[in-house]
């Protein structure tokens, strides 16, 4: 079985994903940090000095791979389902099963303001306005992608280990 958690920046994939592979004992593997380590740059730099088209498809090359895997939590970018075939190949994964972590703007927002530097596309967005209308207009249009995996979980209000503790409840 794989795990795939999906969701706006902010979202919580990543804490969400750790605590799910210590509950359920399957290995974690974050699709940034992946990628951050196969080609040796961080996220930003990939950005900076390659394009993001670039990232783009090391990103779905990378997605592929892991997608091989099994007891595994895979969190993915933000932008991972959104591009190319990557929702298809999500979808059609034997054993996946695939979770949009759902948030309100708010929430999103709320949380991005203070971690922004590191994610190359709302480094730039100078005030919390800018940063609101971005996140609005985007998530909307990513929100196609997202709403297509196999559980919508919102999220607002519930804490790490109560989301936990949903996704396993639903799992078995
Ligand atoms: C991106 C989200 C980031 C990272 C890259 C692009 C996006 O991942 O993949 O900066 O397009 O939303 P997180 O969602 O983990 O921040």
């Amino acid at each position: 079985m794989i795990i795939i958690l999906i969701g706006y920046m902010g979202s919580g994939k990543s804490t969400i994903g750790k605590k799910l592979s210590q509950t359920l004992n399957f290995e974690f593997i974050d699709l940034d940090d992946y990628i951050q380590e196969m080609e040796q740059l961080t996220i930003s730099e990939i950005f900076k000095n390659k394009g993001e088209i670039y990232f783009r498809k090391q990103e779905h090359f990378y997605l592929k791979e892991v997608l091989k895997r099994n007891n595994v939590i895979l969190s993915l970018g933000g932008g991972t389902p959104c591009y190319g075939d990557n929702m298809q190949a999500i979808l059609t994964t034997e054993g996946a099963h695939s979770i949009y972590l759902k948030s309100t703007i708010l929430n999103l927002v709320q949380r991005l303001v203070t971690e922004k530097s590191q994610r190359p596309l709302i480094a730039h967005l100078k005030t919390d306005e800018a940063l609101t209308e971005f996140v609005g207009k985007h998530l909307f249009e990513r929100s196609f992608y997202y709403s297509q995996s196999n559980q919508i979980l919102l999220t607002d209000g519930k804490t790490i280990e109560g989301i936990t503790e949903e996704i396993v409840a639903g799992l078995f």
